[in-house]
């Protein structure tokens, strides 16, 4: 089988890293970056912790424009596809390079497959909300990580080749999190204490973008009990600089780079409470945990809130700095996203689909 895998931006390398070591040694897997993401603490850093191999293309995108990033990355993916005709294209999430994978495999006829399929936060400002959709709607085979995303997928009429795999992230969650308790040093480097701190990240363009919602998010995150660490995706950086909350931010925060994935494991596993506008974050906050504090009106994550270990409190300063005094870590926890095999799972379906198929004809 031949897979031809699209990713760009920093949790796809982590989610396609699952599903890449389960396709070893048997498929052929041709892993293509977009290069969405490029600085190298966004993007190298995690091909290199986590051994995956080299993209045998970077199509060297870069950042721009909703548009013009994706129509650049659907030209350039729709060469790359006619060139390596693969049995199946793999795309991972909600953003601009999943969609153009998507665009440009369903209009080649090539078969597409959807990881984290079904999920919505019924947001349509959220430019994530759109690609998921499309991408969903666009998609042969629909991995959903819960019950609640193959319900979804349901509502809209998507009920062929939908599989409930589980969350891919939950399996590279079990694999980094003892790894990184015993191989970081993040909290000596960043002079914490396990348990005494609060992590935050921020990034999303609903969040930096409006200077209100983030100054107040910046000021509720001031008002922590403990310090609060916020490694600063790039954009939060620009977008802090521009609003002229850099000195707000650095003064009450600590502001530092992106960290690698062992590293930032460690941190959520090490910290009080997360506070986050992630996806991603919010579910290894789960499993690992450590109660969450969304910086969104809305999740698609919702068994996380559903079962009390994530509050959603938007961008209300008051709202935030009230959650961040009391920690909610309730008794029990239910497991919605799957025993931790998704990776299996996936080509597991694959292998169904396409070799034993094959076999048929
Ligand atoms: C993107 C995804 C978002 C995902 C996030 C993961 C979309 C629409 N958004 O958001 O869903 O949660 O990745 O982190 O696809 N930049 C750099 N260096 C880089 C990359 C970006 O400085 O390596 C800066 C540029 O100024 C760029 C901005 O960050 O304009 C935003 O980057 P972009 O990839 O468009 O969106 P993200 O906010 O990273
Ligand atoms: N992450 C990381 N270093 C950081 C911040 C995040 O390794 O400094 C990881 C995090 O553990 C998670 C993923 O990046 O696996 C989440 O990425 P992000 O929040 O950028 O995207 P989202 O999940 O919101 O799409």
């Amino acid at each position: 089988m031949k897979v031809l895998t699209v990713v760009g931006a920093r949790p796809q390398f982590i989610k396609a890293f699952v599903v890449s070591r389960a396709l070893k040694p048997e498929h052929e897997e041709v892993l293509v970056h977009t290069g969405q993401h490029y600085d190298e603490e966004l993007s190298d850093v995690f091909f290199d912790e986590l051994g995956m191999d080299e993209p045998a293309y970077n199509l060297g995108v870069g950042s721009g424009s909703h548009g013009q990033q994706t129509g650049e990355m659907t030209a350039e993916l729709e060469s790359v596809m006619i060139q390596e005709s693969p049995d199946v294209v793999l795309l991972y999430g909600d953003t601009n390079s999943t969609l153009a994978g998507a665009i440009a495999a369903s209009k080649l006829d090539v078969r597409v497959a959807h990881v984290e399929a079904g999920l919505r936060s019924h947001n349509r400002d959220m430019p994530e909300e759109t690609n998921r959709i499309l991408t969903d709607h666009a998609s042969d085979v629909l991995f959903a990580p819960s019950e609640s995303a193959v319900d979804q997928l349901e509502s809209e009429g998507i009920t062929d080749s939908v599989y409930n795999v589980g969350d891919v992230m939950y399996d590279s969650l079990l694999w980094a999190r003892d790894r990184a308790r015993d191989m970081s040093d993040v909290l000596s480097r960043l002079d914490l204490i396990e348990g005494k701190y609060v992590l935050s990240t921020v990034h999303r363009a609903g969040n930096t973008d409006d200077p209100g919602r983030l100054e107040s998010i910046v000021r509720g995150l001031a008002a922590a009990p403990y310090p609060v660490v916020l490694p600063a995706h790039p954009r939060t950086v620009d977008r802090l600089k521009a609003h002229s909350l850099w000195e707000l931010a650095t003064s009450e925060l600590q502001v530092v780079d992106p960290v690698g994935y062992l590293d930032f494991v460690r941190l959520m596993d090490g910290s009080v409470q997360i506070a986050t506008d992630s996806g991603g974050i919010q579910k290894e906050a789960f499993y690992l945990d450590t109660p969450c504090v969304t910086l969104r009106d809305d999740t698609e994550w919702t068994e996380t809130v559903e079962a009390g270990w994530n509050v959603l409190v938007g961008a209300d300063q008051s709202l935030i700095a009230e959650t961040l005094q009391t920690p909610d870590s309730p008794e029990s926890k239910p497991n919605p996203y799957g025993d931790g095999e998704a990776g299996t799972h996936i080509v597991d379906v694959l292998e169904t689909l396409i070799v034993d198929n094959r076999a048929q004809v």
